[in-house]
């Protein structure tokens, strides 16, 4: 993944849990670069083995780390660095959510390396929605959820966000019901 994905757990580390924090999961994590180049690919074990380091060093779930990332990534990541683009989503929590299956082509004229993931949508309601996830990786459900999570934030949506299918008991892909 772009180096922007483990430069956000950087920050999401540093700005809570401060430099040494970031060190000791960075030296557990056995990852060895200096710093992320956010324009630059790298592959994707090292992003799953910082997740990893942060779970074990905080003795919170992967899963759990995924999510708060996840809310991180819009709520911080998103919002100040392509602000505009995130806007440009839509105005409301159903309209972006509508708008997603075509998001990821725009962030492609930026990083034109990436391997994004693909949305799908249906049974689309005035109070609800459901978000199809596709995905070449595994294990980032959570990250979704956390994703959703904070875009109803950024909306000031109050929103349940509930798994209905998921690949770890067979199916192809994840839906997720978001209602508001
Ligand atoms: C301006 C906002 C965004 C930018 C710049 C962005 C960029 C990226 C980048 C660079 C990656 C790593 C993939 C790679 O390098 O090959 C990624 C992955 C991902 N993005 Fe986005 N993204 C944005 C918003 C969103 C939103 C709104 C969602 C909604 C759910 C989302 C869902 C994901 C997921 C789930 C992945 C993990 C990859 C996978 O599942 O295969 N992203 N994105």
């Amino acid at each position: 993944m772009y180096g922007i994905v483990n430069k956000a757990i950087e920050d999401l580390v540093r700005e809570n849990f401060g430099e040494e924090k970031w060190e000791a999961i960075k030296l557990r994590s056995g990852v060895d670069i200096d710093f992320f180049i956010s324009s630059e690919p790298y592959d994707d074990d090292v992003t799953y083995k910082l997740a990893q380091a942060v779970s074990d060093e905080m003795g919170i779930s992967v899963g759990d780390v995924l999510h708060v990332f996840g809310e991180w990534w819009v709520l911080r990541t998103s919002k100040e660095k392509y602000g505009g683009l995130m806007a440009a989503g839509g105005s409301n929590l159903r309209e972006f959510l509508i708008n997603l299956p075509v998001f990821h082509n725009r962030v492609m004229l930026i990083y034109p390396k990436l391997t994004p993931p693909e949305f799908k949508v249906s049974n689309i309601e005035a109070q609800s929605i459901q978000v199809h996830y596709h995905s070449k990786r595994v294990g980032l459900q959570d990250f979704v959820k956390g994703i959703l999570s904070g875009l109803a934030k950024s909306y000031q949506t109050e929103a349940n966000i509930e798994l209905i299918q998921t690949r770890d008991t067979g199916d192809s892909h994840e839906i997720f019901k978001v209602s508001w």
